[in-house]
């Protein structure tokens, strides 16, 4: 896929999976999402500290009140609702990194009560189908502290390759991090998707 094709994404909401609505977070998320983003088992391999409920308010207000991708350095996080129940069980990031190079990134959060079900699994694909269907991306990437195992096995789950393991890179919450990096392209991704 051209990185011509890289102008904007637009999704249309909700956006269906098998199980899940990928949509916007809203103000009515606030309790659903301090439920797990505010427990430090949650946040142990994640860039955020434990949030407040005034944290939330704030990003919900900013940076997760975007709903497209119109240029680089942005990020698009939606919420993971269970089409069946409704109920909020996690959110979702796709970050466009750069419009030359076609890069992005995923990152993914499921509430531990909502955990052992393959949603997150479910809610990246989703997220890599929107980088690279809709997007246009050329190569998208997830970068995994070695110790938080479920999420390097969602990676896996998901076709990325693990490229890269760098030893005790990032000084991390007061720890040194060692970063496990996986990637997949646009290749990978049609070969993936199409088996
Ligand atoms: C990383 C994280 C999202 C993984 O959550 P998870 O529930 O293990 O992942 P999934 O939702 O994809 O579920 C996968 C598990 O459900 C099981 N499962 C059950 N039904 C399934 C289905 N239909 N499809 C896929 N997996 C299914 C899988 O076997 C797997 O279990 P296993 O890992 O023990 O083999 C979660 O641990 C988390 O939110 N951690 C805190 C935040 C974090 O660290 N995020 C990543 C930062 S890099």
């Amino acid at each position: 896929m051209s990185v011509l094709q890289q102008s904007a994404l637009r999704p249309v909401y909700p956006v269906r999976t098998e199980r899940l609505s990928l949509r916007p977070l809203t103000v009515d998320d606030v309790d659903a999402l301090f439920a797990y983003r505010s427990r430090p088992d949650v946040c142990r391999y994640v860039p955020f500290e434990p949030m407040t409920r005034e944290v939330i308010d704030e990003r919900l207000a900013t940076q997760w009140a975007n709903t497209e991708l119109t240029d680089e350095g942005q990020a698009l996080t939606l919420g993971i609702e269970d089409a069946g129940t409704g109920q909020l069980v996690g959110d979702v990031v796709l970050f466009w990194h750069s419009r030359e190079h076609g890069g992005g990134e995923i990152g993914y959060v499921v509430n531990p009560d909502f955990s052992g079900h393959g949603y997150a699994t479910e809610a990246a694909r989703g997220l890599l189908r929107l980088g690279f269907d809709q997007l246009g991306l050329h190569r998208i990437i997830a970068r995994i502290d070695e110790r938080n195992e479920p999420s390097a096995r969602v990676a896996r789950r998901l076709g990325m390759r693990q490229e890269a393991r760098l030893v005790h890179n990032e000084l991390f919450k007061g720890e040194w991090s060692t970063e496990l990096d996986f990637a997949m392209l646009a290749e990978e991704w049609l070969a993936y998707r199409t088996p």
